[in-house]
């Protein structure tokens, strides 16, 4: 529990926290998946700094409030003056350390550890990985006392001759050398750069890079974020009831924001968008999604669009497409006088393809919504967009989502390629996220196909806009083969329709294609969705390789047996 309860505070510590409104210069009027993705890598960086300059200047404002330090925290306090003696003496005599240190003092999780930030003119504050660090420390006091490798690489300014020094502070501080490299300095003042990674705990590693920090004969100190020191992996959701945490909204289309949404002058849309948004925040995993009794209003707005879908549908819309449609209007849940309610329309994904769905309040993060395709669970908005623009809605609305998205991730292949796109983004990088949203934007939302030699239409974004389709089957753009390698870092035109189109040779070979360049990227592991579990494996070790292998192999055996059956019959 306790490393879940840290690795949530990581997350929160660098999740986006801003309010994604208009307010804070996001310009866009419509809305895009890749822009949001863009814009939330901005953020997140903005945000990422200040945490670290709060960080410094906690460790600034400790320095100088030590008189005031409670009693319980003298234990503590004590230990670290000999530290700060220790690094006086290195100021003053020797450039490291010599004596042994006492014992790390049991740290309370709020005090910092004493530093003296200025240099030689330099800040030693703290870097994002010891931020990191002493974070995890205050989560999981278990952690604190644990022993752990860590990477530090060392700017030598006097040669090797400080070197064996250096390994002998370690030494005083209670850790052990398990490797160690050197190289030529690479900048000056350093002479050599130095690789020296040890096993010690966190709170000892902190003291200790600190204390470094202070010699003379050191240009630099760097912690490195290696393989062992999970806490710098980007959080992401493991099991399908962690999605209660994936919900981080983009509120720059909120119509209370807005002044260019439809409802932004409208009080009674707002409320009812207020409502209907406090059901999604009301709700957790497993709860059954609550019934929404829609308005007259609601339904004509619903019928409108409907009936235009229908229209369009036969010449258009791909084969996968209408066969889902028409077996939902066989059930019941589509027609043109009501508006399907989640839950219903959960069940019947769920049926089909293990799709099930959840309600969102509005346009949420580009890596939150992409990380619970992972699980097979769409985030799907319930509001409808507003009476006075039925074609045309700034966010995603209920429409949309259903008339758009879901037909399709009724379709097994379809729904298996939203998947591998939602697998793909846990654990990536900021720049991977919005690689993947642009993959996203150009087949989920705005994709084309050939089928039987003609282009159709099965990106959402077509399906419930009528202009955009028409030029998209059109000649007046560029129709090209989707290659997730181009796609991803394709620009693409937000403000007017696009130049250029995607299109898949099938559901299949986009699916074939994305895997492949999904292996080239960033991430040091792969990842597996287990829908019994309804967990995320990271297969990141021979015992759980071994494990999928016997699954596998249990399957290959049905496999022989079905395939000997079918023989038998035929002969
Ligand atoms: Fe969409």
């Amino acid at each position: 529990m306790m490393a879940v309860a840290a690795a949530q505070k990581n997350r929160e510590m660098f999740a986006i926290k801003k309010s994604y409104s208009i307010e804070n210069g996001y310009p866009a009027r419509r809305r895009s998946l890749v822009d949001d993705a863009r814009f939330e890598t901005l953020v997140v960086k903005q945000t990422k700094q200040s945490v670290l300059e709060e960080a410094r200047q906690r460790s600034n404002d400790s320095h100088t409030e030590s008189n005031a330090v409670p009693a319980v925290q003298q234990a503590i306090i004590q230990t670290q003056k000999s530290v700060e003696d220790k690094i006086e003496e290195i100021k003053t005599a020797e450039p490291i350390v010599k004596e042994p240190l006492p014992e790390p003092a049991v740290a309370e999780p709020a005090v910092q550890p004493k530093s003296a930030p200025q240099v030689n003119g330099k800040d030693a504050g703290l870097t994002e990985e010891e931020v990191i660090l002493q974070n995890s420390m205050a989560d999981d006091e278990e952690a604190e006392a644990a022993v752990q490798r860590a990477s530090i690489v060392l700017r030598l300014k006097e040669g090797m001759g400080s070197l064996a020094r250096i390994l002998k502070t370690i030494e005083n501080f209670h850790g052990t050398v398990v490797h160690l490299e050197s190289r030529p300095g690479k900048t000056p003042p350093s002479q050599f750069d130095v690789l020296v990674k040890v096993d010690m705990t966190k709170q000892a590693l902190l003291l200790l890079i600190r204390s470094l920090r202070q010699s003379a004969a050191l240009a630099g100190v760097t912690l490195l974020a290696d393989n062992s020191q999970s806490v710098k992996d980007p959080w992401f959701p493991k099991h399908a009831r962690d999605l209660d945490n994936c919900n981080h909204l983009m509120t720059k289309y909120e119509p209370d924001l807005d002044m260019n949404h439809p409802g932004f002058a409208d009080k009674e849309y707002r409320a009812r968008r207020k409502m209907i948004a406090d059901i999604a925040f009301a709700y957790k995993y497993g709860d059954p999604i609550p019934h929404i009794d829609y308005t007259e209003t609601e339904v004509a707005t619903w019928n409108m669009v409907y009936k235009n879908v229908k229209e369009l549908m036969p010449k258009h819309f791909c084969s996968e497409y209408q066969q889902v449609f028409a077996l939902l209007e066989e059930e019941n849940i589509f027609g043109p006088n009501h508006i399907p309610q989640l839950q219903a329309m959960s069940d019947f994904l769920c049926r089909h393809t293990g799709f099930t769905l959840r309600p969102a309040a509005g346009l949420l993060t580009a890596r939150d919504f992409l990380a619970s395709l992972a699980f097979r669970v769409f985030q799907s908005t319930q509001y409808v967009r507003h009476t006075k623009t039925p074609f045309h809605t700034p966010e995603p609305d209920c429409i949309h989502e259903l008339l758009g998205h879901m037909p399709l991730l009724a379709d097994p292949s379809f729904a298996q390629f939203s998947q591998e796109i939602g697998l793909a983004s846990l654990g990536a990088s900021d720049e991977e996220i919005e690689k993947l949203s642009t993959v996203y934007w150009f087949t989920v939302e705005f994709g084309l196909c050939k089928e039987n030699g003609e282009v159709k239409a099965y990106g959402a974004g077509l399906l419930s806009a009528y202009g955009e389709l028409q030029h998209a089957i059109s000649d007046k753009p560029e129709h090209r083969p989707f290659d997730p390698q181009v796609t991803a870092v394709q620009p693409y035109q937000d403000q007017e329709y696009q130049p250029i189109y995607y299109v898949a040779e099938s559901f299949e070979d986009a699916k074939e294609k994305f895997r492949r360049w999904v292996a080239t990227m960033s991430r040091p592991y792969e990842v597996r969705y287990n829908p019994h579990t309804q967990r995320i494996e990271i297969l990141d070790s021979v015992a759980r390789l071994d494990n999928l292998m016997g699954q596998l192999n249990l399957e290959m055996l049905h496999l022989n047996t079905a395939l000997n059956k079918l023989k038998s019959k035929s002969v």
